[in-house]
């Protein structure tokens, strides 16, 4: 029978093993779009991207430089700034919706450029919210014991998968990496750093608010499907905006809940940077003001799962949070899929 002394140093052990942020990194491709490049491109104009997303330049790879290269190269520096050698990594949890290939997965392709050969690898594929997702997943296989570490990389080539004759989706995403290493021994519960509850949820329903409608099994990839153009992301847009403000919301204050605390106990949110009405949406419905707000899409515009976790180095590097203070990070995309995390620094 399980005692309760046992059950007891159970407790303690499982509290002290939450992920905590060990290190983290980002990498954007060097070349800018701006809008007024996109002015030449479609008929779109600088003053309506500024004003109706928020948007005044974003990152575009060159040829040549895919997903799995800007993710190794922000697990990279995650790796340098834990002082950790890429041998030692014990699981790569990679999200994107832009994978290089569609098997192996891009997490297998950014194992071999990190060298991390040691390292279990796959990759998670929730859009805009996949990196939350990866981080609850690598949260739960450190609890569980599994693994000592995760690199939990979002990493992203939108402008592989935008269709830049649409002036309605190519002037919002760019492309862009994040990383974190998470290791496990955050003792939360007794005011260490770490993970102090996620939350992860999908409405399957809505799958072709936001899609790429060929391009898969289901619809393989011919010169019908490319002349009408469907392997690029289509989107309803008005939805989309509605449903991602209400379920960040939802997601926020559930998170929130599952972590004993209110929006008045977080220094600094950390929203998906999709569009600025919703993030200022977002803001004003959880009564978060702007000195509150993390906000960088003028200068990435989108770049889907990296979002949060590009956000996370910026607000790391310029020590935007004291030690020992919280983040609640939220997210919403294509799925639909949403999630949201909140974080001791
Ligand atoms: C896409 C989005 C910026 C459009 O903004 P909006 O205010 O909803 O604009 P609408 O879609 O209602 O379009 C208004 C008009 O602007 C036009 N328009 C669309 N894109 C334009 C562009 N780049 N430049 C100029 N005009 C544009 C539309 O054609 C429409 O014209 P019409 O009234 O003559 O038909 C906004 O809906 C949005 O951000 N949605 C969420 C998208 C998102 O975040 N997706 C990812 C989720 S993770």
């Amino acid at each position: 029978m399980r005692s309760q002394a046992a059950g007891i140093i159970s407790d303690q052990k499982q509290a002290q093993r939450q992920g905590f942020i060990r290190g983290t990194g980002l990498a954007v491709p060097d070349r800018v779009l701006t809008n007024a490049e996109l002015e030449k491109m479609v008929d779109t104009s600088d003053e309506w991207i500024r004003t109706r997303s928020g948007i005044r330049e974003r990152r575009i790879c060159a040829d040549g430089e895919d997903t799995a290269d800007l993710a190794a190269r922000a697990g990279s520096k995650a790796l340098s700034d834990a002082g950790v050698e890429p041998i030692d990594v014990d699981l790569i949890v990679l999200s994107t919706a832009t994978p290089d290939h569609l098997l192996p997965s891009t997490a297998c392709e950014t194992q071999a450029r990190l060298g991390a050969h040691r390292a279990a690898a796959f990759d998670v594929s929730a859009a805009c919210a996949g990196w939350l997702y990866g981080v609850a997943i690598a949260d739960g296989l450190l609890k569980a014991e599994l693994f000592e570490n995760a690199l939990v990389i979002g990493a992203e080539k939108m402008s592989a998968i935008i269709d830049y004759t649409d002036r309605s989706t190519c002037v919002l995403f760019g492309d862009g990496a994040g990383a974190a290493l998470l290791g496990s021994g955050g003792d939360v519960a007794n005011g260490g750093t770490g993970l102090l509850a996620t939350h992860m949820q999908t409405d399957g329903r809505c799958a072709q608010m936001l899609w790429r409608p060929a391009g898969g099994a289901a619809m393989p990839s011919t010169s019908e499907t490319q002349s009408e153009r469907l392997e690029f992301v289509k989107q309803e847009g008005r939805d989309v905006f509605k449903r991602a403000v209400l379920a960040m919301e939802e997601s926020s204050r559930i998170v929130l809940g599952k972590a004993g605390m209110t929006i008045d106990d977080i220094d600094l949110v950390i929203p998906h940077q999709a569009n600025i009405r919703i993030i200022e949406s977002l803001a004003k419905r959880l009564g978060v003001d702007r000195e509150r707000l993390y906000i960088n899409i003028d200068r990435y515009g989108n770049t889907s799962s990296a979002s949060i976790p590009i956000a996370l180095d910026e607000v790391r590097r310029n020590e935007m949070v004291p030690p020992g203070g919280t983040v609640l990070m939220t997210a919403f995309g294509g799925g639909l899929a949403w999630g949201s995390a909140v974080l001791r620094l």
